[in-house]
């Protein structure tokens, strides 16, 4: 069954590549009418053109300012919107925590945490007007459980755990609904360092119960789940999509 989001508005940050991208093409393929952020803007057009995006904006989620132009101009143009896709996010280089500068904290928190909260915020008054409107917040299985060398980014995406849950009570009065997706190893731009040392990447792979890693697709899809009626009574929760990793020892 093809969900249908004909007519619907739907903004996803961060479409430029990997699961964003994958995301931007999954709502194409059910009619959205989409709205694409990321930085950079040759990427991102590309992308724009292959999904027959509406509009894309290249943005630095973390920045305030540059989100609130963002979302001025949505307004004046589309009035509303039905869905949100908080994708946008960066890793750290692999290091241990007493090894890692306060620059990075604060580069990964700006982008994985400030950026979230950035489009929930500015996104408020455009979903309060949309049909079922629904924020997903893409945060990562490492929110729900720790994971050596990447101590910032975990506690970023374990911050949007939280914030999902938190946020789901405040506007589920609003009638909108707060989905966090907690993807486990997924391949893209991001994982193509770890996955190109055997050791690491057999060493991760012996760890997932499906003994794969996911394609970005395989997140996309359920994104789209989450964003449809189908997930009409979900909110506040966080869907893993993990192969098992986290379920086992
Ligand atoms: N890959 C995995 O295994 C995995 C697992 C769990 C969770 N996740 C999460 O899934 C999301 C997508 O990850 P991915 O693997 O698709 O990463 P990716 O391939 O590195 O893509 C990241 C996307 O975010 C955009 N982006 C980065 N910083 C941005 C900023 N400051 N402002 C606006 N856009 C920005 C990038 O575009 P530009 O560079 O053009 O801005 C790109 O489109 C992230 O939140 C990540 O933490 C990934």
């Amino acid at each position: 069954m093809r969900l249908d989001f004909t007519n619907k508005n739907v903004l996803v940050t961060g479409a430029s590549r990997g699961i964003g991208k994958a995301i931007a093409e999954a709502f194409s393929q059910c009619g959205a009418n989409l709205i694409l952020v990321a930085r950079n803007k040759g990427r991102l057009e590309v992308v724009a053109q292959k999904v027959k995006a509406r509009e894309f904006f290249c943005a630095d989620v973390s920045s305030y300012s540059e989100m609130e132009e963002v979302y001025s101009k949505v307004k004046e143009k589309y009035g509303f919107l039905d869905v949100v896709v908080n994708n946008a996010g960066i890793s750290p280089h692999f290091r241990s925590f007493h090894k890692t500068p306060e620059s990075d904290w604060d580069e990964i928190i700006g982008v994985n945490l400030k950026g979230v909260l950035n489009n929930a915020k500015l996104s408020f008054e455009l979903l309060k007007k949309g049909r079922d409107p629904v924020l997903i917040n893409v945060a990562s299985v490492v929110g729900l459980a720790g994971a050596q060398k990447i101590a910032v980014y975990c506690a970023t995406k374990a911050a949007v755990v939280n914030f999902t849950k938190a946020l789901s009570i405040e506007w589920a009065s609003y009638s909108i609904r707060v989905v966090g997706i907690c993807p486990g190893y997924v391949k893209t731009d991001m994982t193509k360092g770890i996955f190109s040392k055997d050791d690491l990447r057999n060493q991760l792979l012996s760890m997932i119960p499906m003994r794969r890693f996911a394609d970005p697709p395989e997140i996309a899809n359920v994104v789209l789940f989450a964003a449809s009626s189908l997930a009409s009574y979900i909110t506040g929760s966080c869907i893993i999509v993990d192969g098992g990793l986290l379920s086992g020892l």
